[in-house]
């Protein structure tokens, strides 16, 4: 079916890359207006660092005047990366928090107003499935996302009243430069290795791609899933099934 967010402005973050890129044309292309966010500049998007609150309420005031209304908030934008809590450094440990969680706070913080005076909206944050199980030398990131988690059931309690529902989706593995950049780092036997680690983990045998991640959010935008809230939806290829 298409056009099934026809009228509705979605605002997705981290829309210049990987999944919220497949997102963001997902979501276009079922008819609504999308207003990207990313901190790397991309046609018709904003700049902005989600972590930074002077960056996140600019560019939420700013589609608000041109916009008028907003029905929806994406919080994609990510970032990862490796270390167990004794080769985390702290600087480290609170990039990941800031921009992982902190920024999903700002950016629903600033839109919720808009999706309350609209009389309800929904907003998705993609989490992880290392959100739900253990992944190994991940630790900060595997905190951050399991706090991203959390929040979701929270905010799903406290906005219901208003109509404003919130989801969230746990991809697996997904083949895009956030777990390529790390891969370009090691030596080919280690690089080999991490590959058949990654399918030996997936049951349906692949990792996932973003086209894998885009459709499952476009349903939780959408007025078909208007029961659903405070969801934790896993696209995993299995990884947390086991
Ligand atoms: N790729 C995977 O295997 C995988 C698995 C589970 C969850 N995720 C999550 O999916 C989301 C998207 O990841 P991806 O794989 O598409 O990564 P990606 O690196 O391809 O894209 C991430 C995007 O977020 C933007 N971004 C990062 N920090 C930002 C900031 N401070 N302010 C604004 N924009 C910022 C980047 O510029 C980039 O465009 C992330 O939250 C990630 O944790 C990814």
């Amino acid at each position: 079916m298409r056009g099934q967010l026809a009228g509705k402005v979605v605002v997705v973050t981290g829309c210049a890359s990987g999944i919220g890129q497949a997102i963001a044309e997902a979501v276009a292309a079922e008819g609504a207006a999308v207003e990207g966010v990313d901190r790397q500049e991309v046609r018709e998007s904003q700049v902005a660092d989600i972590s930074d609150v002077g960056d996140v309420e600019r560019v939420v005031a700013d589609i608000k005047r041109r916009r008028n209304h907003i029905d929806a908030l994406v919080n994609c934008a990510g970032i990862w990366a490796s270390g167990t809590v004794v080769t985390t450094d702290q600087e480290l440990w609170d990039r990941i928090f800031a921009v992982n969680v902190r920024g999903a706070f700002l950016m629903s913080r600033a839109v919720i107003p808009s999706l309350e005076a609209r009389g309800g909206g929904s907003i998705v944050n993609i989490a992880s499935n290392y959100g739900l199980v253990g992944g190994r030398n991940a630790a900060a990131y595997a905190a951050s996302k399991g706090a991203v988690v959390a929040l979701t059931r929270a905010m799903a309690l406290d906005h219901a009243a208003a109509g404003i529902r919130v989801n969230c989706i746990c991809p697996g593995t997904v083949d895009t430069p956030l777990i390529r950049r790390p891969m370009r780092e090691m030596v080919p036997e280690e690089a080999r290795a991490l590959t058949a680690s990654r399918l030996a983990r997936h049951p349906l045998g692949r990792i996932g791609t973003p086209a894998d991640i885009a459709p499952g959010t476009v349903y939780l935008i959408s007025d078909g899933s208007s029961f659903v809230t405070g969801a934790v939806l896993p696209i995993d290829g299995g990884y947390t099934a086991q």
